[in-house]
């Protein structure tokens, strides 16, 4: 045998091998496919190498270092003992996988949570010339939730040296134990220079608690939000809180999910605009006012990065593309669930009010691999863009804009498989709103509310719409009149989704402009 055949049957060899290892069910052999190869796989997304997946925590950037842990259980491709897995980008688009930053120990598993640096080494953990990252997450005690206590959830604290590679956990956790709340998780922090104290944010149940600190180790509690505001369909979960600017003015946006309740079901994230002193937070909404950052199904427990350079300036947000309803049933199999694109995220002064917009991140232009332009033309019927671009459309982004709008406008924008599958982003005039219908997507036997169609109300009234769409193998994401509304749906064709149409009965519609992009995989 000659020195490459055994090299080559020994990788082999150890690839199954610890493929085998690592995978729950002994006995279930999966189909071994190629790196990021599976059917179903994300190809420009964030998802982790295998097994289960949900929330994005600690998110910091940190010396070039854009960093992204989430609730990871190495074991399975079910929920199970919470750990932090561990990716670092220095584009926020591609990724390179870190070994797993924090594991269950005697007191819970590692739930959700949020990361800083401490430049001041006002903890102490670091050094003036090395500051700490900081993780602070939510221990969650299974052994108490088995014995039925309700104090089983609290606040602790980890830090790192070593730019997040090796993490020690603080010997005095918790940092703030549970006075007696169930939910009681979720600390997202952040520093406040006009008060030159930490903030702390997390979901206390039916509102959020917000805590200040001097060292990141003493907490005071100093005000709650909620209880009487915005949508209580479910418990609420991984709050945030940052500023935003709008006409030069400072505002700030609070963002909550929730387990249930959401627009179109299930898990859903809300948000509130308002002021920020440091201790308390005042919403400009009446307490019965609700609004939704993405009304798609699959953009849950999202919050935003710290330390983003002030050079800089974005607010940038990643969220969890899935949904809890179906989360642990989705058929995918050597990995479950992958993230949303980040995106920025802005305050516009709309026809409605001030909204929170969200828009995609312009790194994402690199993956822009090959491109074909749409001159003005009119659609009556049926437009079938692949058979003109001349790409495959599976991993692409249409950027298509429309500037004659009116009330009994409809139009349709249908992506399909030769096995009648198919997704359709649609637009309807008389009720100004937007739709993604998901009812023949492909596999939705794994849970009967998968299949559906998903409505978010268009704020605008103007002629001019335009729709931003990014294709993704099993996930579409549709940021419609320059973000001001969001859907973000995932789907499992049982053959990827070539085939792209425009479709308008009637009249017809002007399709003013548009531009269509064949994106790069960025896992090679
Ligand atoms: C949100 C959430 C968090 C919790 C984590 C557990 O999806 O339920 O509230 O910390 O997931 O994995």
């Amino acid at each position: 045998m000659k020195l490459s055949q055994a090299l080559f049957i020994f990788v082999c060899f150890t690839l199954c091998s610890c493929y085998q290892q690592s995978k729950p069910g002994a006995g279930k052999v999966l189909e071994f496919t190629g790196y990021y190869q599976e059917p179903h796989r994300p190809q420009y997304h964030f998802s982790p190498g295998s097994m289960w997946m949900n929330d994005p925590n600690g998110m910091v950037y940190y010396e070039g270092e854009y960093h992204l842990f989430y609730q990871y259980y190495p074991d399975s491709t079910v929920w199970g003992p919470m750990h932090w897995g561990h990716a670092v980008s220095r584009d926020l688009v591609h990724w390179e996988h870190l070994p797993i930053a924090l594991y269950p120990d005697s007191l819970g598993y590692i739930f959700s949570g949020s990361a800083v640096i401490d430049y001041n080494n006002t903890s102490g953990l670091g050094t003036a010339d090395t500051p700490a990252m900081v993780a602070i997450y939510t221990y969650h005690d299974m052994e108490g939730e088995h014995a039925g206590r309700i104090d089983i959830q609290s606040q602790a604290i980890a830090y790192s040296l070593d730019r997040g590679r090796s993490w020690t956990k603080y010997a005095g956790n918790p940092v703030i134990p549970n006075p007696g709340i169930r939910d009681f998780r979720d600390p997202k922090v952040f520093w406040h220079a006009p008060t030159q104290k930490w903030v702390m944010i997390f979901a206390a149940g039916d509102r959020v608690r917000i805590y200040n600190s001097a060292d990141l180790l003493q907490w005071e509690l100093v005000s709650e939000f909620g209880k009487d505001h915005g949508s209580h369909g479910g418990v609420w979960e991984c709050p945030d809180l940052f500023p935003l600017e709008i006409n030069g003015e400072e505002k700030w946006v609070m963002i909550v999910s929730l387990g249930d309740g959401a627009p179109n079901g299930g898990s859903g994230t809300q948000y509130f605009i308002g002021d920020f002193d440091g201790k308390t937070f005042t919403s400009d909404h009446s307490p019965s006012d609700v609004y939704w950052l993405d009304y798609g199904r699959d953009n849950y427990a999202g919050v935003t990065w710290s330390g983003i350079p002030r050079e800089d300036g974005r607010r940038i947000f990643i969220g969890w593309m899935s949904n809890w309803k179906y989360a642990n049933l989705v058929p995918t199999k050597r990995w479950r669930s992958a993230m949303t694109l980040p995106r920025t995220l802005g305050l516009r002064q709309t026809e409605k009010g001030t909204r929170l917009i969200s828009q995609p991140i312009k790194e994402l232009n690199g993956l822009r691999s090959k491109s074909y332009a749409l001159e003005r033309l009119k659609i009556a019927g049926e437009y079938n863009l692949s058979q003109r671009v001349p790409f495959p459309l599976d991993l692409s982004e249409l950027v298509l804009k429309f500037d004659s709008v009116t009330s009994t406008s409809q139009f349709e924008i249908e992506l399909s498989n030769d096995l009648g599958e198919k997704v359709v982003v649609g637009f309807q005039g008389k009720e100004n709103r937007f739709y993604i219908d998901r009812t023949q997507p492909g596999k939705i036997d794994f849970e009967s509310g998968f299949p559906g169609v998903h409505f978010a109300p268009r704020i605008s009234m103007a002629p001019g719409l335009s729709l931003h769409i990014f294709i993704d193998v099993s996930s579409i994401e549709v940021f419609a009149d320059d973000g001001e509304v969001v859907m973000t749906d995932v789907f499992f064709p049982n053959q990827n989704f070539t085939t792209i149409k425009i479709l308008s009965p009637g009249e017809g519609l002007i399709l003013d402009s548009g531009e269509i992009y064949a994106l790069d995989p960025i896992w090679k």
